[in-house]
């Protein structure tokens, strides 16, 4: 795709990924872009490149409105490789470039890439660079996504570029916000903070305000992933924080999985018993549903619902999977209940809410285990179980 303005002299360089569907486990089902921004000016900046198999079409874009000997900095905001492989290629031609990155950013690059005879300037919050009418004030982001992370702010212009934070995994043939779906959008942009960004909310809410301190209030937000923020960056900014604060509405999910369906019938009756209560809810057989798009639905979820039968005196292993992931994303302000059937011992139900609580997650005890298949009566107690959650949480 040919490089598109964004504002005199600025311009996205980067590159549509229509085919990805696997991102480093994160199911993308629309495929994602690398965003690689330049700005021309008496220096001229290309802020961050893209996944190596890219790296012609954005070496493409720029030589569409410069040569790239004329590229005099390379600012990678971050050194994952799905915006830091090109950077080789495009330090092969530009070859009088000096890089921009943070301290952890050079450690980083060099430890992938060996640096070689590479000049960087390291900078730190509050570090600007002129280049002629413009300049480039950077903000560190540690975390956001990886310890050397920032976000580099045009300043002149009014646009961030906050690399993976307030991005969306969307190949589309538009690149600003205003023209795509927006609920498809705000689903991919929920689904992409719940994976990737979710473990980082309380540092999300420190940088918001930060930015904020800082005087930044960009009219546009240009990240890494996705489409740009051009026609209301307040919103996608106003959602991160209600995400990060853990605001939800009165909703659930169930996730769950099933032998000989004893615990889908649990599940389906504590379904009926929440939505009875005014529950929103949400049913998922886990191993029908995209990992991502389950934990989407844990973070607009206020209960969350966990059910497995027994299997070897635990839980079955796509369970077991999803409770492994869900606690290394942290999510902040959730009720959590388990239920499930087994044949003799049982267990299931008690390691679930061993994790749960090991992970100082809120759980609703004692969860509900049934032998063998629910009785009506049984099935009555479901209901009071999901009355019970529903309770709990208002
Ligand atoms: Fe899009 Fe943390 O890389």
């Amino acid at each position: 795709m040919s490089p598109v303005r964004l504002s005199k002299n600025v311009y996205w360089v980067g590159a549509v990924d229509w085919d990805v569907r696997d991102f480093h486990g994160y199911e993308t089902r629309r495929g994602t872009t690398y965003n690689a921004y330049l700005v021309i000016d008496e220096k001229t900046a290309l802020i961050d490149t893209v996944k190596h198999a890219f790296q012609n079409e954005l070496v493409g874009n720029i030589q569409e409105l410069t040569s790239l000997r004329d590229v005099d900095y390379v600012v990678v905001n971050h050194v994952e490789k799905d915006h830091s492989s090109s950077l080789p290629s495009i330090m092969r031609y530009a070859k009088n470039a000096t890089i921009v990155s943070t301290r952890r950013g050079r450690d980083g690059l060099t430890k992938y890439y060996g640096g070689g005879d590479w000049t960087f300037k390291i900078v730190e919050t509050g570090d600007e660079l002129n280049l002629g009418k413009r300049t480039l004030s950077f903000v560190e982001a540690p975390m956001l996504h990886w310890p050397d992370s920032m976000f580099t702010y045009l300043k002149e212009d009014e646009i961030l570029m906050p690399n993976d934070a307030f991005g969306q995994h969307l190949a589309s043939s538009q690149r600003f916000d205003d023209e795509v779906d927006q609920a498809v959008l705000m689903d991919e942009a929920a689904k992409y903070y719940a994976n990737i960004l979710m473990p980082f909310a309380s540092l999300i809410l420190k940088k918001v305000e930060e930015l904020s301190d800082l005087g930044i209030e960009p009219r546009m937000i240009a990240p890494s992933h996705g489409v740009i923020w051009r026609s209301n960056p307040k919103k996608i900014v106003d959602s991160y924080v209600k995400w990060s604060m853990g605001v939800t509405g009165r909703k659930a999910v169930i996730i769950y999985d099933t032998m000989w369906g004893s615990t889908r019938r649990m599940a389906y009756a504590i379904l009926d018993a929440l939505s009875s209560r005014g529950v929103e809810t949400r049913l998922l057989h886990i191993r029908r549903t995209d990992l991502a798009e389950v934990v989407k639905e844990v973070l607009e979820a206020k209960a969350v619902v966990v059910g497995s039968p027994t299997l070897n005196n635990s839980m079955l292993p796509a369970i077991g999977s999803f409770l492994t992931y869900i606690v290394g994303l942290r999510p902040k302000g959730k009720v959590w209940a388990s239920f499930g059937s087994y044949g003799w011992g049982g267990g299931a139900v008690r390691k679930i809410n061993r994790i749960l609580k090991e992970a100082n997650l809120d759980v609703l005890e004692p969860g509900l285990s049934i032998r063998y298949a629910p009785s009506k009566e049984e099935l009555q107690s479901c209901k009071e179980f999901g009355e019970k959650i529903a309770e709990k949480i208002g």
